[in-house]
C-alpha cells in the first residue's frame, strides 16, 4: 500500500506518543518541526514529501533510551508498524533510511535523497536564533553550565552544523541564519569585553 492521509495520520499518532516522554531537545515540537522543515524542503527540491514526513515523524523515537544510537533503536519500532499497516516494501526501506541516517555522523550512509531532506530538517533546528535558545537552554537547564560556556559551546556546535547540509535549500537556511547568528556572538563578545566604538 503507497502513503496516503490514513496512514500517515496513523503514523503521526503513533509517534507522537514516543515524542511526549523525550527529553526537551527531541519533544513534540521537534517531531512537528522536523516533518514541517523536511517537507518544505522536499517540495522545494522535488523529493517524495510523505517519505519525509514519515521518516521525521518516526527519525527520534526513542523509548527512554540514551540519545546516542537511538536511530537503531527506531528502525525495528518503525518497520514493525508500517508492516503492520501494509506499506509498500520499497517504501518501508526509504522512510528506514530516513532514520537510519538521519544524524550528521551517518548520513554519508544515505541511499536516498529523502534521508538528506530529513538529516538537514533535524539539523536546522540547531542553527541561527531558533537552535540558540534551543542549544543555550539545554546547557543552561539540563547541564547547568555557566553562561558564558553555555554561549560559547551553543556558538561551536552552530559552527560545527552550518556547512554540513546536505540540500540546496538547507544550505540556504543555515547560511542566511548562521550569518545572523555570527552577528549576534560579534556584539556578545563586544559587550562582555566592554570594547564598544
Ligand atoms: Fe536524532
Ligand atoms: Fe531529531
Amino acid at each position: 500500500m503507497k502513503l496516503n492521509s490514513d496512514i500517515m495520520k496513523r503514523i503521526e499518532k503513533f509517534c507522537a506518543g514516543y515524542y511526549k516522554k523525550n527529553n526537551v531537545a527531541h519533544d513534540l515540537e521537534h517531531m512537528y518541526m522536523t516533518e514541517k522543515l523536511a517537507a518544505y524542503i522536499a517540495r522545494k527540491e522535488g523529493y517524495d514529501i510523505d517519505i519525509c514526513r514519515a521518516g521525521s515523524f518516526f527519525h527520534d523515537i526513542m523509548n527512554g533510551l540514551r540519545h546516542s544510537g537511538h536511530e537503531k533503536h527506531a528502525l525495528p519500532l518503525a518497520r514493525r508498524f508500517l508492516r503492520k499497516l501494509k506499506v509498500d516494501e520499497d517504501i518501508i526501506e526509504s522512510i528506514c533510511d530516513c532514520i537510519l541516517c538521519h544524524s550528521t555522523f551517518h548520513i554519508h550512509r544515505a541511499k536516498t535523497k529523502e534521508a538528506w531532506a530529513v538529516h538537514d530538517a533535524d539539523l536546522l533546528q540547531l542553527i541561527g536564533p531558533y537552535g540558540y535558545v534551543k542549544a543555550l537552554s539545554l546547557r543552561l537547564v539540563e547541564k547547568k553550565m555557566k553562561m558564558v560556556d553555555a554561549v560559547s559551546s551553543s556558538e561551536k556546535k552552530q559552527n560545527f552544523c552550518a556547512p554540513r547540509m546536505k540540500t540546496r535549500i538547507g544550505r540556504r537556511i543555515a547560511k542566511d541564519n548562521h550569518k545572523f547568528m555570527k552577528e549576534y556572538y560579534k556584539r556578545y563578545k563586544q559587550f562582555r569585553s566592554l570594547k564598544f566604538k
